[in-house]
């Protein structure tokens, strides 16, 4: 027997047998639904999207209830074991590992792109000393789209595949010089002798000595978060990255629009939220009253639940171990004793276990950036630069899906009825 749904319209008592796959009735199939012809037919209401799968995905798998999260099939806990981000991101872009020429081939191309225009240090420049560096960020991927106008060519796979480069090589450097801007010292230029991670630190901390030579756990720390925050399948900035980049638009103006959804404080800003929570709360002692404003709902513990872990978060359990490792070099941060026992106390307490509420990928790594020196706004910012690689790799296979169109959605319209313009005077 097939699989199908079948719904009775007891307005009319017909029934429609409607097909299932992958577990999921199409919305359009719906549409047959009505009373009579001339009539739009069925939608589907789904705020925030609580329920509604708008693409079919190779990329990454999440089971939230069981705490799994696959890049192509891979366990996230293996590649933070084994791979390193470059290698990670040709596997979330191009679907498979690379062999060893495809790798160095990848990491000479991304090597090759990392200089910036004279022209962008300018624009980064035009912003204030205090600019956040997130604003900052996505100001300068958005005018990317200037400096490359062979990007609009989307449909050209070669094109694609340079504009992949070009931003995955580029957004360190310009995280780092909007980090420099900020604290007034000079840009720092790429060094392609160092790894991926290494020389992000170097453009970040380098100072007067001619060579740096970053910490190796610090790097390799770095790295590991960059492998965790790759790719996360349809969360806010991905969607939105899909919807910009159905319009057609080159990838510079869409990435530009998946960071600034990333920088709310309900995606990832909650990162550099969960430290100031932290520092807000101030001390051991003043835990129990935080929690009981988080119960009565004046509160949010920053950095615990997700609309899809519905239990502990892997790339949270990756990071607390990681943090273990860059304490012992920078230095325990003084706040990780507070966020142990908030943790403690949420796993235990009946409101956050009935509401499955977990720490999330934010909750420990804001306490790394931290420790290795980076200021609370950056926080965001490092989240953008491997989160590009997840970003291109969705709108790449958004623009090669031939069921893709447009985004466009529904509304259910409740407003006024049909009026008439009433002049000034007879308005109350
Ligand atoms: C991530 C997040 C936006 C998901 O939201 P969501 O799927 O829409 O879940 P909801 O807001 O509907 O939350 C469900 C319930 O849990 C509560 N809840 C969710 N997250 C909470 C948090 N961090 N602190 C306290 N209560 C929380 C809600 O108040 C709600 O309770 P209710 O049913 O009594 O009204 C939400 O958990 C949150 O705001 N977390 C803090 C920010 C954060 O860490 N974001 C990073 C995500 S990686």
């Amino acid at each position: 027997m097939a699989d199908t749904l079948t719904i009775t319209d007891n307005r009319t008592g017909k029934q429609y047998e409607i097909p299932i796959q992958d577990g999921t009735i199409r919305a359009m199939d719906l549409r047959q639904i009505k009373v009579k012809p001339d009539e739009f037919g069925m939608m589907t209401y789904d705020p925030a999207f609580m329920n509604t799968a708008a693409c079919k995905s190779r990329i990454t798998f999440i089971d939230g209830d069981k705490g799994i999260l696959l890049y192509r099939g891979y366990p996230i806990e293996q590649l933070a074991e084994h791979s390193d981000f470059l290698e990670t991101s040709y596997l979330i872009l191009f679907g498979e590992l690379p062999t060893e020429t495809q790798l160095a081939e990848w990491s000479r191309d991304i090597t090759m792109h990392t200089m910036l225009h004279e022209n962008i240090k300018k624009f980064l420049e035009g912003f204030r000393y205090d600019a956040h560096p997130m604003g900052m960020f996505l100001s300068a991927v958005g005018a990317l789209s200037t400096f490359y106008p062979d990007a609009k060519n989307i449909f050209d796979a070669e094109s694609r595949r340079l504009q992949m480069v070009r931003l995955i090589a580029k957004v360190p450097g310009i995280a780092a010089y909007v980090y420099r801007h900020n604290i007034g010292r000079p840009f720092v230029l790429p060094d392609n002798e160092l790894s991926f991670s290494g020389n992000f630190l170097n453009m970040l901390f380098k100072m007067t000595e001619l060579r740096y030579k970053p910490h190796p756990v610090l790097e390799r720390a770095l790295d590991v978060l960059f492998i965790l925050h790759a790719d996360h399948e349809q969360n806010c900035s991905t969607s939105v990255m899909r919807n910009i980049g159905s319009t057609h638009v080159d990838p510079y103006s869409a990435l530009a629009g998946a960071a600034a959804a990333l920088y709310g404080p309900l995606h990832g800003g909650a990162n550099e939220a969960v430290l100031r929570m932290l520092n807000e709360i101030g001390s051991m002692q003043n835990i129990p009253a935080f929690i009981k404003r988080v119960k009565a709902g004046e509160e949010r513990l920053m950095g615990f639940g997700h609309r899809v872990y519905k239990s502990y978060d892997p790339r949270a359990k990756i990071i607390k171990r990681m943090a273990d490792l860059v304490f012992e070099v920078t230095g325990k941060n003084p706040l990780l004793e507070m966020a142990l026992e908030l943790e403690r106390i949420a796993l235990e307490d009946e409101y956050f276990v009935s509401r499955r509420l977990y720490p999330n990928v934010d909750f420990y790594s804001g306490l790394i950036y931290q420790a290795m020196g980076f200021p609370l706004d950056m926080f965001p910012v490092l989240f953008a630069i491997p989160r590009t690689a997840g970003w291109m790799a969705q709108w790449e296979e958004m623009l090669t899906d031939p069921e893709q169109k447009i985004a466009r959605p529904r509304q259910i319209y409740t407003g006024s009825a049909p009026r008439d313009y009433a002049a000034r005077e007879k308005r109350r």
